[in-house]
Parts: structure tokens; sequence; C-alpha cells
């Protein structure tokens, strides 16, 4: 621990709330160095959606890595790199009639942010985009800006401009009438709004709190950004690529969003990758080269995340997704007291589950608790108050079952 203390940034976090040095992991688990062992309900904050160390795409790394394949290319073409755009286009964007553009820009999903929104500002001429309470889209600039947690936002030390906040469906003052009266007040060239050029939203919060857009709030937002000629960007980067049963978090509403931003998950094995799908006659508008990036073709990732699609094409593998999602919110139900104070309730949609126990002190507890058992979780939502199950995709019956005593216990020690 002392190399860290003495020689690491104060900006450390997660290590401070998980404070033992992990030497190994395999799938669901991780062990420390003194041997002992922890089941993973965090997965690297949505990354290891297919575990940690996947057999499947070790083997095909390794492969790849002995075979001299091109690990760096910059936006060069390569043999991986076509094999990942044809698995991913043949299992994704095919069975969706979807002819999106595949946009792969530097390796972090604020990259991805910050890419979507300079092409929606270039494709409207307009500056201002709408985003929402809770909302979290990264930590560079542009995204920051979107980002509505202000311990982030005040680390910025420039002001975060040309950004509109919207209150998400499940907050004071939001659902679908106030979508609706926005609407009335952009028809009328006299209410000082402007039009955005945006309208970014994640169809399931996760930082946020794990706070679920519905159907129908969805279609309202997509008809604000699009009667008002603004793109729609989704911000799937912590809820798809598999995690809620479906490789998007909001497969089957019949939405169309302008541009799906896609990071974490998309790598396959923990090696960074990111990338936007582009309504091509958005794409159309960018010039080549105009948002560049040294890290936009990273082998490693390519091969990994061309393997992760055997699991999307997998119907039997989504649905144990599913079946695993109802498992996990069946026994978060279960850990809610009876006659519970207000704000104590479960969200989620598949994989990814939360107990909002309505108190980032009380949560905080619980996580520690977690973490002393050989757990470990992470809270989110304002002030820490939300937690937030997110275990890999592949975890085993047991390890689930195992994490969820813990949780369980962790919780009634600490919630009445
Ligand atoms: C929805 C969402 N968008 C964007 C980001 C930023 O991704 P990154 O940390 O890779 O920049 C995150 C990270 O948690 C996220 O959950």
């Amino acid at each position: 621990m002392k190399v860290f203390e003495t020689w690491e940034s104060e900006i450390r976090g997660y290590c401070r709330k998980y404070p033992t040095v992990f030497a190994t992991a395999s799938n669901a688990r991780q062990t420390d160095e003194n041997g002992k062992s922890y089941i993973d309900f965090f997965a690297g904050a949505g990354v290891l959606n297919f575990g940690h160390n996947n057999d499947r795409m070790k083997r095909a790394m390794i492969e790849f890595l002995e075979s001299d394949g091109v690990a760096h290319s910059l936006d060069m073409f390569t043999t991986t790199k076509r094999r990942f755009i044809q698995r991913f286009a043949e299992t994704v964007l095919v069975p969706r009639k979807m002819n999106h553009k595949m946009q792969f820009v530097g390796p972090t999903g604020t990259n991805a942010v910050e890419a979507a929104l300079k092409l929606a500002r270039r494709v409207t001429g307009r500056h201002v985009i709408y985003a929402f309470s809770h909302g979290f889209h990264g930590m560079t600039l542009g995204a920051l800006a979107c980002t509505a947690n202000a311990y982030f936002r005040g680390a910025a030390g420039v002001p975060l401009e040309y950004v509109h906040r919207l209150p998400f469906e499940n907050e004071p003052g939001g659902g679908i009438d106030q979508i609706r009266e926005l609407q009335c007040a952009l028809a009328d060239a006299s209410s000082g709004l402007e039009k955005p050029a945006a309208v970014i939203v994640e169809p399931i919060q996760a930082e946020g709190g794990v706070n679920v857009a519905s159907r129908e709030w969805l279609h309202a937002v997509e008809a604000l950004a699009h009667d008002n000629g603004a793109l729609l960007i989704f911000d799937d980067i912590q809820a798809g690529c598999g995690r809620t049963g479906t490789y998007f978090s909001f497969d089957g509403m019949d939405l169309a969003p302008d541009i799906i931003c896609l990071a974490k998950g998309v790598g396959g094995y923990g090696t960074a990758m990111a990338m936007n799908l582009v309504n091509p006659e958005h794409d159309g508008h960018w010039k080549p080269g105009e948002h560049t990036g040294t890290f936009r073709g990273q082998g490693l990732s390519f091969v990994a995340g061309a393997e992760a699609m055997s699991y999307i094409e997998d119907d039997s593998f989504m649905n144990d997704v599913k079946r695993k999602g109802a498992v996990m919110a069946d026994r978060l139900k279960s850990l809610v007291p009876k006659n519970a104070a207000p704000g104590i309730a479960v969200r989620g949609k598949g994989m990814l589950q939360g107990l909002d126990v309505a108190d980032g002190s009380i949560a905080g507890a619980i996580a520690a608790d977690c973490f002393d058992n050989g757990l470990l979780i992470g809270p989110c939502g304002t002030e820490g108050r939300v937690l937030k199950l997110i275990p890999p995709l592949t975890i085993p019956d047991a390890d689930l079952a195992e994490g969820l005593d813990i949780f369980a216990a962790a919780v009634r020690r600490h919630l009445n």
C-alpha cells in the first residue's frame, strides 16, 4: 500500500473504498495479495460484462499476440478491425436494420460523447445541448458540461456552458407532461429558449442512481429532439453491450437515435475501446481526420470485442442475463423493509439493478460491510445513496447467490 500512498495522486478514488491490493481475477472473482477472494458486483464500473480474463477472449488475444497481429493502428485498416466491424455489423446492426456508421474514437466513453456533441453542433449549426438531471456522460469539458453531478462539475475550473438541464423522468418536475410543455414553449418564438443541437440521454442512468426511463418518456424525448431539428444522442456506455439482456438497453422500444455512444463493454476484455454509431446522413458532415485520437485502433480490443459478439448472438446467453437479472431484482425487493421510509426503492433492468436506501451514509456503510465480507459493490446516485449491482453477465449462479447473500446480510445490519 505504501507505494501507492507515496507516489500515486490524491485523485485516487475506488481504491479508498476497496483498500486492498488485487493480484488476480477470474470471471466474477478477484483475489487480493493475501489470498482473500472477492465476488465482483462492480465489474470495472460496467466494463467487464464478460468477466475478468474471459477464456474465449483470452485465447483469441494470445493467438493474436503470438501471430504478431497489429496491436496499434491509429485508424488504419487492419485485419482485426475488419473482423470486428464485420462481426458487429452482422450481430448488432443488420438484425436491427440499422445502417449506422461506426466511428471509432479515443478509447474512453467521454471521447465518444465529445465526438457526438461536436457532430450534433456541426450538423445543426447550434450550440446548446439538452441534458438531464443525474446524467453522467464523462469528465472532459464538453461531456462534463452534460454531466449533472456537482462534485465532478466543480473540478472543471471553467464555466460549463451551452447545456440546458432538464429533469429526468423520475425526478421532481420530470415526466412526459414536462417534455410536452417544453415542446409548446419551443414552438413559441418568444419563449426565449434556444433550440438544441442535440438531446443527450441515457435510456438507463447508471451512475445517476439506476434510473430506468420508460418507453413512453423516451419517445417524448425523441420527439423533442426530432420535432425541433435536433439530434437524439443515446449514451448507452454503461447500460449497453448486453447488460440488460439485449444488446442496447432500449432494444424493442422502436426508437431511432441519431447517435449511440458505446464504450466500456464494447472492448470485451477490459481493454479500452469506444465507438459511436452514427446515422450516415449526419456522419457525412465529418471531414476526414477532423476528430482524431491516437488510440482508436486498439488491436486487442478489436479481437476481444469481436469475440464478445459470440455471446450477444447466443439467445440462450441473453435469456440467461434476463433470468439472473430477475433473480437479482427479486432478492433486492425482498430486502426493502415493510413500511420502508420514502425513497427506499429497487430499480433496474436486466443485470443492472440498484437498491436506493435514500441515505448516502447508510449506502456507504453497506458497501464497506460488503467489502469486509468479500463482495465488491459500488454506490451511485446523489451522495452515493444507491447500491448498484452490476456483476459480470457471465457470473456463475453460485457466485451470484453467494454475493446476494453477503449483500442481504449487510443490508439487514444497516437498514431498518
Ligand atoms: C453513461 C456513461 N457515459 C459516459 C461515461 C464515461 O466513460 P469513461 O469513464 O470511459 O470516459 C460513463 C462512465 O461511467 C458512463 O457511465
